[in-house]
Parts: C-alpha cells; sequence; structure tokens
C-alpha cells in the first residue's frame, strides 16, 4: 500500500484537504479519529473523559496499523499520532507521510469554534501553542515532505500532490 497519510497540528486541515485529494485521486478516505469512534462506539471526547488519553493512544495505534493494511488512500490522522513511535513507522513503511504545517494563529482560528478536542479544551489558544513547541521534532522527525499549510483547501491539496510526485 502507498497511501498518503497526513499529519499535523489539530486545525492544520488534515481532513479537509484529504478529503479533497481522495476525491481528486477517486481513492478512499479514511480518518483515524473515525475510526477509533466507530472501534468503541464513543466520541474521542468520551474517550478522553471516562477512560483517558493513554486509551485514547491504544487505540489510536491500533487504528493506525489497521488502515495501513487497507486499500491504497489518503489518511487524516489525529494530531497526535506522531507520539507513537511504531504508529510513525507503521505511516512511512506503507505510503508517504505529509506534514501540513500552519503557524499557531492560523490554528486557534482553526479550531476555536469546536469543543471537541479534549486537550485543548479551557484555553484553546495557550494549549495550542504549549502542543506545537512540545510536537515540534517529532513531526519534524516523522515527515517525509512538508508542506504550507496555509490558504484555500484547494490550494493545500494542490501542494500535497506535488510534495507527493516530487518524493
Ligand atoms: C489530538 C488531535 C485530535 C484528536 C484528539 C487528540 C491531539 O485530532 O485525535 O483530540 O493529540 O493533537 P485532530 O488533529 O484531527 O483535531
Amino acid at each position: 500500500m502507498s497511501h498518503i497519510w497526513l499529519i499535523g497540528m489539530m486545525g492544520s486541515g488534515k481532513s479537509s484537504v484529504g478529503r479533497e485529494l481522495a476525491l481528486r485521486r477517486a481513492q478512499p478516505f479514511y480518518d483515524t479519529d473515525a475510526a477509533v469512534e466507530a472501534a468503541v462506539g464513543m466520541t474521542i471526547a468520551e474517550i478522553f473523559g471516562s477512560e483517558g488519553e493513554g486509551r485514547f493512544r491504544s487505540l489510536e495505534s491500533e487504528a493506525v496499523h489497521q488502515i495501513a493494511s487497507q486499500p491504497e488512500g489518503i489518511v487524516a490522522t489525529g494530531g497526535g499520532v506522531v507520539l507513537d513511535g511504531a504508529s510513525v513507522e507503521t505511516m512511512r513503511s506503507s505510503g508517504v507521510t505529509v506534514l501540513l504545517e500552519a503557524d499557531s494563529t492560523a490554528l486557534i482560528s482553526r479550531v476555536a469554534q469546536g469543543d471537541d478536542r479534549p486537550l485543548i479544551a479551557g484555553d484553546p489558544e495557550a494549549r495550542i501553542g504549549e502542543i506545537a513547541a512540545d510536537r515540534a521534532e517529532r513531526y519534524a522527525a516523522a515527515a517525509d515532505v512538508i508542506v504550507d499549510a496555509d490558504g484555500s483547501i484547494a490550494q493545500v491539496a494542490d501542494r500535497v500532490e506535488q510534495a507527493c510526485a516530487a518524493s
């Protein structure tokens, strides 16, 4: 399988860009967050609330491994997927990892409306900056290519396609 694995912070546009790419390429679209929710019949907020982040991470890792064996497609991952070394290895050995990189201001404006991201609940502005700084090295190490995620969905999808063609 040679998936395109979209990685990056919450609000970087992985799901919307991933759907656009899947349409363009007539390939399946996968989403690790949706796979986790479907696996246990709970929302992510419910999993964090009742079973904790550790349980969510182990479900997320299972989702990555399961999706890796599916027909070639585009995968939107949860922002924390890079925290698990085995998931990073699985992604890189089953396709290309594309980091969607945006600055904190852009990320905050995209996530500010929702209440479904437990890690930034309460103070999204502060938390996004902290989490991005904590994970910066992991994102860079996990990425085969890095794409600027500022701009429209179509513009970012163009950049991903160009970067994948050149990689
Ligand atoms: C998380 C990102 C979320 C989701 C969960 C944890 C993270 O996905 O997996 O809330 O640790 O960055 P999105 O990146 O799709 O928002």
